[in-house]
C-alpha cells in the first residue's frame, strides 16, 4: 500500500460544472462523464467498458460482470440479469474494524446509508465516490487499454479526526464459461479454485465448457482460460466458497464472513466457487491511501501470473487508468462536431461512438443482451463508426464478415467468435450489408483496392471442410488455425455473389423475396415459402445497384496492378466491370418500375407481401397499416419519384411521428399472426411492434433531411435524444441510445429500453454528420448538404478525409430558419461547387465556411 503525497484527483470535489441535470444526475462540464447522484434510477444506468478482448458491464449500483472474447460463451464472473433488483455482481465491502460497521463502496450489495454518493460513468471507466462515517472512497473499475485485465483502483481518505482501520473485502462469483448458467449445481461441478498466498490471488478455471465441439465431442473440452482475482496488499484472509462467505441462508447484503476475524479457507474442486479477498487499510487522520485489485484472464496460469506482475501495483494501476482514458480521447479526437444543442454534442462527439465501439463492436454486450456473437448485418453497420477516425478497422470488419459467407452468396445471420458456431437462416438482407458497408468504405477512403482483399468462403475448404476433417480425427484447428489455409477470394467476388443470390431470389413481378425476414428480424414468417416479397429490401437493393454501378465503373478503369493492393489483382469476375455496371443500371431501372407498380399503396409504400399474396403495411390492413422503413428508404434510395417521396413522408408525419419519436409501424399488432412472424408476438408497442425503434428512427432523420423538411429533422432529432428525456417517463440512461422506446399501444408510452446494445448509436452519429450537418463523402468529393433544424444559427464539423483535415463552419445568414442557397468558401475563396475536393497532399487543411441564405 502506498501513501500518497499529492491529492488523488478523484478524491477532490467532482467537476463543479454540471450540465443537463435531471433528478438522478448530470453530465460533467465537458460531457465526458455522466454523474449519477441518486442510485435509485428508474432502471439500471450502466457503463459497458471494454477493450478489444476483455469487458465488463457495471451499473450505478455496482452490479455487473466481466467476460473475455465473448460476452456469452466466455463469461468470467457470475451475474443475473434483473432490472428490478440489480444486485448481482462483483462487489467491494468496507468494514470499520473498530466499530464493526459494514458498507459497500457502491450502493449494492449492502445498500447502507451513505453520507455521499456519486457514480461517474466515463469513457473507459466508472468511479464510485462514496462517504460513510468519515471515510471517503473512490472506487474506479476499468479495463486495461491493451491487456486482458480488469483493474480496480481504490482510494481511501480518512476525513475523521481519529486514526481508522478499514477492512476492504472484494468478492465475486466465478462463472468461467457460458452464461447464464442456470443449472448452477451442474455448472459448478467443473470449476476449480486455488489460493496462491504469495501472489495474494485466487485462481479459477473450469474443466468443462458447455459449447458444442465436433473436435472433442459434446461438451468434452475445458474452458480455455484461467482467471485470477488478486490484491496489491497483504491479505488478512481469502475464501473460495460461497456458503462459507455468506453463511447458511445468508446473502451478499450481509455476509457472515465480514464479521469473522478468522476465515476457514475452502478452495479446490468441491466448493461453490467464489473469490473473496480481505485486506486491512490503516489511515491516520486526514490520510489518503490507494489499494488495487486485478481480475486477470489469460489462456494459461503462467499468462495470468505475468499479467499480474505487470499490472498489480498501485502506481501501475494509476498509469493504466490514465492510459485507458487517454486512449479513448485520442481515438475520438479527429472527428468532432459543434451544434447549438450541448447534449447532441456530447452524444455525437463521445458517447455514441463509445457506445458503438465499446459496447457493440468490442464487447458485443449490454445489460439487456449479452450476445458475444457477431450479427452479420449488425456489426458491419456498427463498423461504419470507424470510417472517419480509423478506416482500416472498418476494412478489417468487412473482411471478417466476408469470411462468414458461403460460396452461394448466403451468409451466417450471426456467428460466435471462439467457437465459430453460426446460424443459417432464410433472412434475405444480411448478405447485402456487405455491399452496403464496402460502398461506404470506398466513398470514405476512395480506395478501391479493398475489392481485392481476399477472404475465404465458409464452404470452400473453409470451416465446414475443416470441421469434417476434425470429425474424422484429423489434427486441425477449426476456427483459428484453420482459416489461414483456406483459399481466399476477392471481396469483389463476395459482394458479387451476394448480389447474385438476391437476384436469384426474385419474384415474377421483379421484387426480391423477403424470406425468413429482412432487416426486421421479426417479420420471420412472411416469406418462408419464397413467395412473399419485400418492398423495403427492394428499396435497399435499388440504392445498392445505384452505388455499385458507379463503383464498378471505377473498378473497370483501375490499373491491373495497383501497388496498394499488394499483388497484381486482375479482374476476378467472368463478367467485365463495365458490362456489370451497365447490368446493374438496367436492373435498377426494372426494380424501380416494379416497386412503383406493385409497392405503392396510394398514400405510401407497402412493406411486404406474404406467401399467400396478401399485403403488409397497406391501408387495407387492420393493424400494421404503415411501416417507417418502406417510406424512408424509398426516399434514401431514390426509388420514389418526387411526388411520391413527398406523399409517403407526409404519411410518416401523419401516422408515425409521435412525441416519443417515429414509430416503426402503426398501429401495433395486437395478437400473434403466425403468417407474419414473431414481431406479432411482442406486446403491442414494444420493440419493433409499434415502438420507436431507434435504429430505424435515425434513417427517418436522414430521409427528412433528404426531402429538406427542417422542421421534421428538428423534431425527430430532439425526440430520440436520450439526454432530453424526462427520466420518470423515459427510465433509461440519458447518455446512450435505447434500442427502442415504447409506442402508444404500450401502457408506458415513452419508456426507453434495450439501451447500449443497439445499432442506432453508430447510425445516429453518421446521420447527424452526413445528413443534418450534411458533410457526406462521395466518390469524388465531400458533399456539403446541410439540413439544420429550425433555430440553429450555426454549427461546425471537423473531420479528416483522405489524408486532409476539413474544418467546416455552417452559418445561417439572416433568418434562423433559412433553408436556401449555400455559399461556400474554401480557405477564403468562394467556390461554385458544393463538392469539396479531396486533398492534393497529405495533411492538407481546408477551412470551409458555408453560408446558408
Ligand atoms: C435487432 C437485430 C438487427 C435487426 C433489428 C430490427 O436489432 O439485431 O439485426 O436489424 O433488430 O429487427
Amino acid at each position: 500500500m502506498s501513501t500518497v503525497a499529492k491529492p488523488i484527483p478523484d478524491l477532490v470535489e467532482p467537476p463543479a460544472q454540471a450540465v443537463l441535470r435531471n433528478r438522478y444526475g448530470h453530465f460533467s462540464g465537458d460531457g465526458r462523464e455522466f454523474v449519477i447522484t441518486d442510485p435509485r434510477t428508474p432502471r439500471p444506468w450502466v457503463n459497458v467498458i471494454a477493450n478489444p478482448r476483455l469487458g465488463l458491464v457495471i451499473s450505478q449500483t455496482g452490479s455487473g460482470f466481466t467476460w473475455i472474447d465473448n460476452s456469452q460463451l466466455a463469461v468470467i464472473t457470475r451475474w443475473q440479469q434483473d432490472l428490478a433488483c440489480d444486485c448481482s455482481g462483483k462487489f467491494l465491502y468496507a468494514r470499520d474494524a473498530d466499530s464493526g460497521e459494514v458498507w459497500s463502496l457502491s450502493p449494492a450489495p449492502v445498500w447502507a446509508k451513505l453520507d455521499a454518493y456519486a457514480c461517474h460513468h466515463g469513457l473507459g471507466y466508472t468511479t464510485f465516490v462514496t462517504e460513510r462515517s468519515g471515510i471517503r472512497a473512490a472506487w474506479t473499475l476499468f479495463c486495461h487499454a491493451d491487456e486482458t485485465v480488469e483493474l480496480w483502483r481504490v482510494a481511501l481518505h480518512n476525513l475523521s479526526d481519529r486514526p481508522r482501520r478499514v477492512e476492504l473485502c472484494a468478492c465475486l462469483e466465478w462463472c468461467c464459461g457460458v452464461a447464464p448458467a442456470p443449472r448452477r449445481e451442474f455448472h459448478k461441478l467443473f470449476i476449480e479454485t486455488e489460493f496462491d498466498a504469495e501472489r495474494r490471488a485466487i485462481f479459477a478455471r473450469s474443466h468443462m465448457w458447455e459449447v458444442p465441439s465436433e473436435r472433442w465431442g459434446h461438451w468434452n473440452t475445458a474452458f480455455p482460460y484461467v482467471s485470477a482475482l488478486a490484491c496489491t496488499e497483504p491479505l488478512l484472509s481469502a475464501q473460495g466458497d460461497k456458503a462459507a462467505f455468506v453463511g447458511r441462508y445468508g446473502d451478499l447484503r450481509n455476509p457472515l464472513a465480514l464479521g469473522q476475524s478468522l476465515w476457514r479457507p475452502r478452495f479446490g474442486r468441491h466448493e461453490d466457487p467464489i473469490a473473496a479477498l480481505r485486506c486491512m487499510v490503516e489511515l491516520r487522520r486526514g490520510q489518503q491511501r490507494r489499494v488495487g485489485f486485478a481480475l486477470a484472464v489469460s489462456e494459461t496460469r503462467a499468462g495470468v501470473v505475468r499479467l499480474l506482475e505487470r499490472t498489480l501495483n498501485v502506481d501501475a494501476i494509476d498509469q493504466a487508468l490514465d492510459a485507458a482514458r487517454t486512449a479513448w480521447s485520442k481515438r475520438l479526437a479527429a472527428q468532432r462536431v459543434q451544434t447549438p444543442e450541448p447534449s447532441l454534442n456530447y452524444l455525437v462527439n463521445d458517447w455514441l461512438r463509445y457506445q458503438a465501439i465499446s459496447g457493440r463492436i468490442w464487447g458485443r454486450c449490454g445489460y439487456y443482451q449479452q450476445s458475444g456473437a457477431y450479427g452479420f448485418r449488425d456489426q458491419l453497420q456498427d463498423a461504419q463508426v470507424w470510417l472517419t477516425i480509423d478506416p482500416p478497422q472498418c476494412r478489417r470488419q468487412i473482411n471478417l464478415h466476408a469470411a462468414h459467407q458461403f460460396a452461394d452468396g448466403s451468409v451466417y445471420h450471426w456467428w460466435h467468435p471462439l467457437t465459430e458456431q453460426g446460424h443459417v437462416t432464410g433472412i434475405s438482407d444480411d448478405l447485402l450489408w456487405l455491399a452496403f458497408v464496402t460502398a461506404s468504405y470506398i466513398r470514405e477512403t476512395g480506395d478501391l483496392s479493398i475489392l481485392w482483399d481476399e477472404s475465404p468462403f465458409l464452404d470452400e475448404g473453409g470451416v465446414r471442410a475443416g470441421r469434417q476433417a476434425e470429425a474424422q480425427g484429423a489434427e486441425q484447428e477449426t476456427s483459428r488455425g484453420g482459416e489461414a489455409t483456406r483459399p481466399g477470394f476477392p471481396l469483389l467476388d463476395h459482394v458479387y455473389r451476394a448480389f447474385q443470390r438476391v437476384f436469384s431470389r426474385t419474384s415474377l413481378r421483379g421484387l426480391p423475396y423477403i424470406g425468413a425476414g429482412d432487416w426486421n428480424d421479426g417479420l420471420s414468417a412472411c416469406g418462408l415459402r419464397e413467395r412473399g416479397e419485400s418492398i423495403w429490401l427492394g428499396h435497399f437493393l435499388a440504392g445498392l445497384l445505384r452505388d455499385w454501378a458507379e463503383i464498378l465503373r471505377r473498378a473497370a478503369t483501375m490499373p491491373r496492378s495497383d501497388p496498394a493492393a499488394g499483388t497484381a489483382p486482375g479482374w476476378p469476375l467472368a463478367a467485365g466491370a463495365a458490362e456489370l455496371a451497365a447490368e446493374f443500371e438496367r436492373r435498377r431501372e426494372a426494380l424501380l418500375a416494379a416497386i412503383n407498380e406493385h409497392g405503392w399503396d396510394g398514400q405510401w409504400y407497402i412493406r411486404a407481401t406474404l406467401d399467400d399474396g396478401s399485403k403488409l403495411g397497406s391501408a387495407e390492413n387492420r393493424v400494421a397499416r404503415i411501416f417507417l422503413n418502406a417510406q424512408t428508404w424509398a426516399v434514401l434510395s431514390d426509388v420514389a419519384p418526387p411526388q411520391r417521396a413527398a406523399r409517403c413522408m407526409a404519411a410518416v408525419r401523419e401516422h408515425l411521428v409521435t412525441e416519443a419519436g417515429p414509430l416503426l409501424l402503426a398501429p401495433a399488432f395486437d395478437r400473434p399472426d403466425p403468417r407474419i412472424g414473431y414481431i406479432t408476438r411482442y406486446a403491442p408497442g414494444l420493440r419493433e411492434n409499434g415502438g420507436v425503434y431507434t435504429h430505424a428512427a435515425t434513417w427517418a432523420i436522414a430521409a427528412a433531411c433528404k426531402i429538406r423538411d427542417h422542421e421534421l429533422v428538428g423534431r425527430l432529432l430532439a425526440a430520440i435524444n436520450p439526454a432530453l428525456k424526462d427520466p420518470e417517463l423515459y427510465w433509461a440512461e440519458p447518455y446512450v441510445t435505447a434500442g427502442n422506446v415504447d409506442g402508444p399501444a404500450s401502457a408506458y408510452c415513452g419508456r426507453g429500453g434495450w439501451t447500449w446494445y443497439t445499432g442506432s448509436a453508430a447510425w445516429l452519429h453518421r446521420v447527424v454528420n452526413e445528413w443534418v450537418l450534411g458533410v457526406r463523402p462521395e466518390l469524388d468529393g465531400l458533399r456539403i448538404d446541410p439540413c439544420l433544424p429550425p433555430g440553429w444559427r450555426q454549427a461546425a464539423v471537423t473531420r479528416p478525409w483522405r489524408g486532409g483535415t476539413y474544418h467546416i463552419r455552417l452559418e445561417r445568414a439572416g433568418s434562423p430558419s433559412a433553408t436556401g442557397k449555400l455559399t461556400i468558401a474554401i480557405n477564403g475563396r468562394t467556390v461554385a461547387d458544393a463538392l469539396l475536393p479531396p486533398p492534393t497532399r497529405a495533411g492538407e487543411r481546408f477551412d470551409v465556411l458555408v453560408r446558408i441564405a
